[in-house]
């Protein structure tokens, strides 16, 4: 097993060159910072307080597509409304450039609290079914209606998009060709929708999940699933892992032997890929002197959370304690807190 670095960093990090050439991103994160279905001003502030010319993309997460559904209450849904524009202006006044992560589920889509699902396979079976009941062209008004999402989030000053092909949401069982017998239709479409967002001069990223968590699943076609998604125009493929209803711990690695498979699977895509560029979460910051490879840019979300200034020089040590307040959803609750606020005076 890997050794995992000291939290000393970012100042070390810059020191032995290890950051060099590597972007720093904020990842997806869905606040619940939300009311009647637009972010209200704690959203906002949260997300000014983190940008910065240190960090080079923040990308605001789990953005419900015109039409689509959500993932729990508490999803921002994007419309017209000029909150975010705010959003988007408030990110890029600080020196980031604004990242939108959009996304969708199903109507009668239920995530789960716990953390680890009980029946994996039955969730894989059930997918399969969602793919079914939607159809061909029903997939294809799915990719129509992220176009539209993306054309809107562009309007709105948003210069990264993201879709959200990940975590066994709506749009990561619609790619997948060991779910979705259409996938290569559907990722044709997308490939052809990024070309298009591409043109307009934003970057574009696709998140998807290196495994379910579905063991027997799991064991086959992987390699080929992630070569076709890297051969897509998206700019950067940003590589989670884990599906919300089968296994979380994949999600939001803290175990060191759960980080350190991430890392690895990582690494052995990106490597297969070199001039294709890739995002690295999971305790990111911890392992990027493990990075040997250009291709490779540091994707961080729970350090960013509880400690808003963890890119400044001297303080890169207070960052995510792993005390887990921030899985709001699977504790029953509406948004975002963290155990190190409290400990530092409501420090958000
Ligand atoms: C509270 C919380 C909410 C999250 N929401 C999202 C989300 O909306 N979309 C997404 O793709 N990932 C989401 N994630 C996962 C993060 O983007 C990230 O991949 C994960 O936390 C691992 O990175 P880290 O170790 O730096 O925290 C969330 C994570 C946390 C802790």
């Amino acid at each position: 097993m890997k050794k995992i670095f000291s939290q000393r960093f970012p100042e070390m990090m810059r020191d032995t060159g290890v950051l060099k050439n590597r972007l720093i991103f904020f990842v997806g994160l869905n606040t619940g910072y939300v009311t009647d279905g637009l972010p209200d001003d704690r959203y906002v502030e949260f997300y000014r307080r983190r940008s910065s010319p240190r960090l080079h993309c923040a990308i605001i997460g789990n953005v419900v597509i015109p039409e689509g559904h959500g993932s729990n209450p508490s999803t921002p849904m994007l419309t017209q409304d000029k909150i975010w524009g705010r959003i988007a202006a408030e990110i890029a006044d600080q020196g980031t450039v604004p990242g939108i992560q959009l996304a969708t589920t199903w109507p009668d889509y239920q995530g789960m609290r716990s953390f680890v699902g009980q029946d994996h396979e039955a969730v894989i079976s059930s997918s399969r079914d969602i793919v079914m009941s939607i159809g061909r062209s029903g997939a294809l008004k799915v990719i129509s209606a992220f176009e539209e999402g993306a054309n809107l989030a562009i309007d709105h000053g948003f210069r990264h998009i993201q879709v959200h092909g990940a975590h066994g949401y709506l749009l990561s069982l619609l790619i997948d060709q060991r779910i979705n017998p259409h996938a290569d239709e559907v990722l044709k479409e997308l490939s052809e929708a990024a070309s298009n967002w591409i043109s307009k001069g934003v970057d574009v990223s696709i998140r998807i999940s290196l495994r379910t968590g579905a063991e027997n699943f799991d064991l086959y076609g992987g390699d080929e699933f992630n070569d076709n998604i890297a051969s897509t125009p998206f700019n950067y493929i940003d590589l989670s892992s884990g599906f919300y209803n089968i296994d979380k711990r994949l999600i939001y690695p803290s175990r060191p032997d759960i980080v350190s498979s991430r890392l690895d699977e990582t690494l052995a895509v990106a490597s297969r890929h070199p001039r294709k560029d890739f995002i690295y979460s999971g305790k990111a910051m911890s392992n990027a002197g493990h990075l040997a490879a250009d291709n490779v840019h540091l994707g961080i979300c729970r350090d960013i959370i509880a400690n808003p200034d963890f890119l400044n020089v001297g303080v890169g040590d207070r960052g995510c304690k792993n005390r887990s307040k921030c899985h709001y959803f699977s504790r029953g609750m509406q948004s975002l807190t963290c155990a190190l606020w409290e400990d530092n005076n409501d420090d958000k």
